[in-house]
């Protein structure tokens, strides 16, 4: 169970008196002291997916050795414990994003299936042929593909909000947008993939709201860094992934408002997503449980309630407070490294960090890191259009997690000079 996964991280993330100690929490995560190649791993591919606290990977064994079952389904103690495990992490999850009701989260694979549901149910249910749904440039390709199939099986129009050459939303052309267009939806990072920038949430929400259009955020890569309270942006819709979070892959999270989901018609049907079947007519479940057909990720939930505890008991603050420091150092260190040129420059931004290299491809730049031991990721971060918008391919790209250190932003740094010097 979750309270058991938590008591079961026996040591704990935080000293206490101490807010944050980052050799400490690294103790946390046993894939980190691994040697690759030969060499001391160092991790900057976290925006790609997290590493594990232990206390994941025990809670998910934990449940499997001693309550293991179905959900939902049975009367029988193993069934109850872990329809209660399962069920108690949709209320951790409403309270780490601030959700009025607990039943307003939907468990999904992923924010691709989540935004994919809402694409289609929202998409086709709700939203008329002739409205648009407006996204933006620096948008995931999981946040365009299904906008995509909606505007051509449904007659929606997709309209495209740009962004400076510093990487932020264009504010102006973003409310123009609005204001000309009979949007229905709009459909916006929190935080991008690429350049790190932080969309101004509320902001953006309050003129999407002015224009009578709703608003999704994709919080895949924001949750993982600062506290997202759905209530405070006055959001409609927000999703995000387990695995970028420290949790398990195939797990992940729609929240929408209860209004909003109850006048969306399923996605998937199946089992456990209805009241009652006959072969001439079907009746839905209430939601969640009307979004949720099929035996659900039940153990994937549970690890991803116990990385929202390891998150929590660390905090938000702390989190924050510790990768803005790190954001800032290598900022400053590899701004000093000739011919890297960092990708984007705006104002509120995290710890992913797009750079290139004159001389170099993004390709050769990660495999030679990779010789050392150091993990980056390099291509287009499924962001091709926002790739196209910056007249680039490809960038290489470090990102950073809780356990990160100064250390390793030293040896990403030193090494791009052995990099450089390579290409010369
Ligand atoms: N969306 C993930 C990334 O940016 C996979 O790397």
């Amino acid at each position: 169970m979750v309270g058991d996964a938590g008591a079961m991280n026996q040591i704990g993330p935080r000293i206490p008196g101490v807010p944050f100690n980052v050799d400490r929490i690294r103790q946390d995560f046993p894939i980190l002291s691994q040697s690759v190649r030969g060499k001391k791993l160092v991790f900057l591919d976290s925006a790609a997916s997290a590493q594990k606290p232990r206390a994941v990977i025990e809670a998910m064994s934990h449940a499997m050795e001693t309550q293991y079952a179905n959900v939902h389904r049975g009367l029988h103690w193993m069934s109850e414990r872990t329809t209660d495990a399962y069920e108690s992490v949709r209320d951790q999850v409403a309270s780490l994003l601030n959700a009025p009701s607990r039943d307003e989260i939907v468990f999904t694979r992923n924010t691709t299936e989540a935004i994919n549901l809402v694409a289609h149910s929202y998409g086709r249910g709700v939203l008329q042929p002739g409205q648009a749904v407006l996204i933006s440039e620096m948008e995931h390709h999981s946040n365009i593909v299904p906008w995509q199939m909606l505007r051509d099986a449904h007659g929606i129009r997709l309209l495209v909000a740009p962004v400076t050459d510093a990487g932020e939303l264009d504010m102006a052309a973003y409310e123009s947008l609005l204001a000309d267009g009979n949007v229905g939806l709009v459909a916006i990072t929190h935080m991008s993939n690429v350049l790190g920038t932080y969309t101004p949430a509320a902001r953006v929400a309050a003129l999407a709201h002015r224009f009578g259009a709703r608003i999704l955020f994709d919080g895949s890569q924001a949750v993982v860094h600062r506290a997202a309270d759905v209530q405070a942006i006055d959001a409609d819709f927000y999703v995000f992934t387990g695995h970028k979070l420290y949790g398990p892959t195939g797990i992940g999270v729609l929240w929408a408002r209860a209004e909003l989901l109850d006048r969306m018609p399923p996605f998937l049907g199946g089992g456990d997503m209805i009241s009652s079947v006959s072969f001439e007519k079907s009746t839905w479940a209430r939601v969640p449980h009307k979004f949720e057909a099929g035996t659900p990720a039940i153990l994937e939930a549970i690890g991803l309630g116990a990385a929202i505890s390891y998150v929590n008991e660390i905090g938000y603050d702390a989190i924050a407070a510790h990768e803005q420091s790190l954001t800032d150092h290598a900022l400053a260190t590899l701004s000093t490294i000739d011919g890297l040129y960092i990708i984007g420059r705006a104002q509120d931004r995290g710890g992913v960090i797009s750079f290139t290299m004159d001389g170099a491809h993004a390709h050769d730049i990660a495999t030679l890191l990779d010789r050392n031991g150091i993990a980056v990721r390099a291509g287009h971060h499924c962001a091709e259009p926002l790739m196209q918008r910056l007249g680039l391919d490809s960038t290489a790209r470090a990102s950073f997690a809780l356990y990160t250190t100064h250390a390793e932003i030293d040896a990403l740094a030193e090494n791009l000079e052995r990099v450089r010097s390579f290409f010369q």
